[in-house]
């Protein structure tokens, strides 16, 4: 086996608000041996401050954030790192990818009630639940030309975690 085939690629784990990115994302990091990150701790004070009133961002607000992550990646590519990131829409996953153009995305996805219920489970997160509708409404799934796979989120955190192991590129 050559050293190149050997390292671990840069994961994006998408996929709406309570899909379960960061329990996955964690857990894969973990298997994976790689450093772990969460695409909210890239938000600018100001972001934060708009979701905590209950606003929308748009895209001016996210071009900083996007940013961020973007650089993060870039650090670890050749090294390998997991990263949480909703990236609903292409436009953001472009943008994420100029920083790594191998960059793999793992879409956990689901029934709206499995996430909705999963949402109304958990407390104390700045994203209020009725949100998930607005998220469902501005998801664009992966197209054909990204590099990345779906990912079901039936089952327990472990399984899934197994299961994203298995669809990640050699
Ligand atoms: N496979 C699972 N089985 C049961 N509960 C789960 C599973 N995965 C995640 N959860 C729980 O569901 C809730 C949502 O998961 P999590 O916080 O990881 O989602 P998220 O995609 O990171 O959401 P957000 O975008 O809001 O950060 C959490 O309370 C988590 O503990
Ligand atoms: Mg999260």
């Amino acid at each position: 086996m050559t050293a190149a085939s050997k390292t671990p690629p840069v994961v994006v784990v998408m996929g709406v608000s309570g899909s379960g990115k960061s329990t996955v994302g964690g857990l894969l990091a973990e298997r994976l041996g790689v450093p772990y990150a969460e695409a909210d701790d890239f938000h600018p004070a100001a972001n934060i401050a708009k979701m905590s009133a209950g606003h929308p961002l748009d895209d001016a607000d996210r071009a900083p954030w996007l940013d961020a992550i973007a650089e993060w990646i870039a650090a670890h590519e050749g090294h390998g790192g997991v990263v949480s990131c909703s990236a609903l829409r292409r436009r953001y996953r472009d943008r994420l990818r100029e920083a790594a153009p191998d960059l793999f995305f793992l879409h956990l996805d689901g029934p709206q009630e499995l996430i909705a219920a999963r949402l109304a489970a958990r407390m104390q997160h700045f994203m209020p639940s009725g949100l998930l509708g607005s998220q469902l409404d501005a998801l664009e799934r992966l197209e054909p030309d990204e590099s990345g796979a779906v990912v079901s989120i039936e089952g327990g955190p472990q399984q899934i975690a197994e299961r994203a192991l298995a669809l990640l590129p050699d």
